[in-house]
This record gives C-alpha cells, structure tokens and sequence, in this order.
C-alpha cells in the first residue's frame, strides 16, 4: 500500500487572513503578556502542548511568536519536539541544521547558533539531529540550562512540544517552563482525552496557563461571523474546562 503523505500547512496571519484569525492572536497575546506581567515572580519560558498529535501545536507556537514579535518583544521559538520536530519544515529550514539536541549535548558550546526568521522578526532554534533518548535528553539538567541562558537572552521561549498523552518527554519538560497553553483542536479530540491531558499536567503540578481552541470553524458551526476559523482561549480553572467556549 502506499504511504500517504501527511500535508503541512502553515496558517500563518498575514493580511490574507481573516479579522478575527488575527485579532484572537492578538487577544492570545494580550493574555500573555498579562499573565507574564502578573504573575509575581514566574519566568517568560511557554511550552505549547496539546493531547494528541496533529491538533496544531506548530501552527500555534509560530503564530504566537510572530504576534509576540510584531509587538517588538525579543522571541525565540524552540523545536522541543526530540521525536519528530517539524518546525523546520514549516520555517524553510533544511532537516538536520544544528539545534536543540546539539545544544543539550554542548550547552557550554556557543557556536551552535540561534536562527534568525528574517520574515517574521523571531529567533528559531531547531529540533536538529533526533536523539536515541528524547524523554532524558528532555529531562536533562543541561536542557534547564539551555532554557536558563534563553530565558535570560529573551523576552519570550516558546517551547513546541510534542502531545502530552502521547509520550512522557512533555510532562517532563513541565518542570523547566513557566507556562504550559494546551491546544485543543475543534472536533478532532473528545473531552475525556482533553481530561487524561489536564491529569496528566497537573500530576507533574504543571502552571496551565489556559487553552487555545484550535480549528474552529465559525461559519460550520452556524455562527453569524462569516469567517473560516479563528482561535479562542480562555482561563483554566474556569467552570467548563474541556467545553467549547466561543468568543464574542
Ligand atoms: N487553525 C487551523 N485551521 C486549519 N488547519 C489547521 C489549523 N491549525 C493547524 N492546522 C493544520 O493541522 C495540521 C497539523 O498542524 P500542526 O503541525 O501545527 O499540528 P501539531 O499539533 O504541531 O502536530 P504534531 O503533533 O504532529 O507536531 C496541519 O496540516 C495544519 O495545516
Ligand atoms: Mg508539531
């Protein structure tokens, strides 16, 4: 049987993009930025998570770092997926270019370089060559230093991650965030694994900041907004967590 092949595409906000695409960004980054301002005392290193693969962590964490930097905010974006990282891909930057796991395993070596995405004014660090030993690697004190000196260099680490039910490596790098924003794709994901991906972060005492609904399709879903899909993000914590929530 042939393989078919899975498309990627990036929904990048650009001025094709609907309004309301490009306004939940900017209410996304509103939420931050308030959360980071008020948070007595925690750090400005986000990790972007979601149950199950495919829900569009990527799309999320890039789209957040451009917002984040169109704001003038100093962004890195990191591939922490050691599994099968694909930020590359949709950043146009060959497979194998040096990155995290070279920086884990040298975090005294400064010549691995932090990459500029001249197009969208963030920095980029690349998965780079898929260890043998991703939930360790994850796990390392080196990856804390590694994130110490980002954090320190940055106003914002986005951490992309891989799904949270679907291997340990996401739970473990719970411990080095600030932040955990879990997305939750519209349709593609039912509330009980949206539940076992809540358990699962509180069990390592994970800070979830709140969730990003993802391919949400207004106009399917008989919304009088006449626009294909937006994002919509809310507080954890709140009565309804794991229900679709709509924004106005
Ligand atoms: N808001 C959206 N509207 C429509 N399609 C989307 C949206 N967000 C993501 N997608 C699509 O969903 C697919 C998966 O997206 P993405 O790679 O960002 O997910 P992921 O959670 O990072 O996946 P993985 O778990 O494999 O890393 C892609 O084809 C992408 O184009
Ligand atoms: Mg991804």
């Amino acid at each position: 049987m042939p393989k078919s092949k899975i498309v990627r595409q990036l929904n990048i906000i650009d001025e094709k993009s609907s309004f309301a695409y490009v306004e939940a960004y900017k209410t996304l980054r509103a939420n931050i930025q308030y959360v980071h301002n008020n948070n007595s005392g925690r750090g400005n290193v986000l990790m972007i998570t979601s149950s199950i693969p495919g829900e569009g962590k990527s799309n999320v964490s890039i789209n957040l770092a451009y917002t984040l930097a169109q704001d003038g905010k100093r962004v890195v974006l990191v591939d922490c997926d050691l599994r099968k990282g694909t930020l590359h891909r949709y950043l146009d930057i060959p497979a194998l270019t040096p990155g995290l796991s070279s920086m884990i395993e040298n975090p005294d070596d400064n010549s691995i370089k932090v990459l500029r995405i001249q197009k969208y004014g963030f920095c980029f660090i690349p998965c780079g060559a898929l260890p043998e030993n991703p939930s360790e690697m994850i796990g390392s004190s080196s990856m804390s230093k590694v994130l110490s000196k980002l954090s320190a260099s940055f106003d914002y680490v986005i951490c992309d991650t891989a799904p949270v039910n679907a291997v340990a490596d996401t739970s473990i790098l719970c411990r080095y965030v600030d932040g955990v924003i879990l997305v939750v794709s519209h349709n593609e994901v039912t509330r009980n694994t949206v539940l076992l991906a809540k358990e699962t972060l509180e069990n390592v005492n994970a800070n979830v900041l709140g969730v990003v609904l993802n391919k949400y399709d207004a106009k399917d879903a008989g919304e009088d907004y006449g626009y294909y899909s937006y994002y919509n993000y809310h507080y954890y914590g709140g009565e309804g967590y794991g229900e679709e929530t709509k924004s106005e």
